[in-house]
């Protein structure tokens, strides 16, 4: 399998397979996540996008976005994340992440915010005690976490918004 930064090209394909991967998540209709994706390259907040590649097809992919930061700080949102359904629970969703993550190191971000579930992404190092100084609509939801990529971290962030496509 190979990781490899998203394309244009990859553009239909990440939104069906994102599709299909939250219609198990969002079973009474779609949740939205191919639209938000849309709507993050639209602004320009793309930080990091990958791919996971297998035979020429598309199964799996990661968005890392740019939160809006007072004061002014350059940290990343993890999500959406969307693994094919067939294919899931193979590490291929732990090496997207795992790799967005490095990618987002080698960018210089300070830390990195979640909103996802507390048993999945504690595993690469977020928790929800990292993101509890943090102001957020989130603030205080198990899901809302946050880890930090640099010594100083996350300090001294009082504020992290996603970017607008998130609503
Ligand atoms: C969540 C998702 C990206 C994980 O990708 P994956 O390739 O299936 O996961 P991995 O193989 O890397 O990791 C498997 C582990 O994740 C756990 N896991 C998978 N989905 C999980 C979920 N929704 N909540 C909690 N744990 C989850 C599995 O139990 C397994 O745990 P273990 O290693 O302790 O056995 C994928 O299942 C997916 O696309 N789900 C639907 C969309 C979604 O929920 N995205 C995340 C939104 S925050």
């Amino acid at each position: 399998m190979l990781l490899r930064p998203a394309t244009p090209a990859d553009h239909d394909a990440i939104a069906a397979l994102t599709t299909a991967a939250f219609a198990g998540v969002f079973p009474d209709g779609p949740g939205g996540e191919a639209a938000i994706i849309a709507g993050v390259r639209a602004e320009g907040a793309v930080l990091v996008e990958l791919v996971a590649e297998t035979a020429g097809r598309i199964v799996g992919h990661v968005l890392f976005s740019r939160m809006t930061c007072d004061p002014p700080a350059l940290v990343a949102g993890l999500g959406p994340v969307a693994v094919d359904p067939d294919l899931q629970r193979q590490g291929t969703g732990a090496a997207l992440c795992r790799t967005g993550l490095e990618r987002c190191r080698e960018l210089g971000v300070a830390g990195v915010v979640v909103l996802g579930h507390p048993d999945y992404y504690p595993r690469f190092g977020f928790s929800a005690a990292a993101a509890a100084p943090l102001i957020s609509p989130y603030a205080g939801s198990p899901a809302f976490m946050a880890m930090a990529l640099k010594t100083s971290g996350l300090e001294g962030v009082r504020r992290v918004d996603y970017p607008a496509a998130f609503g």
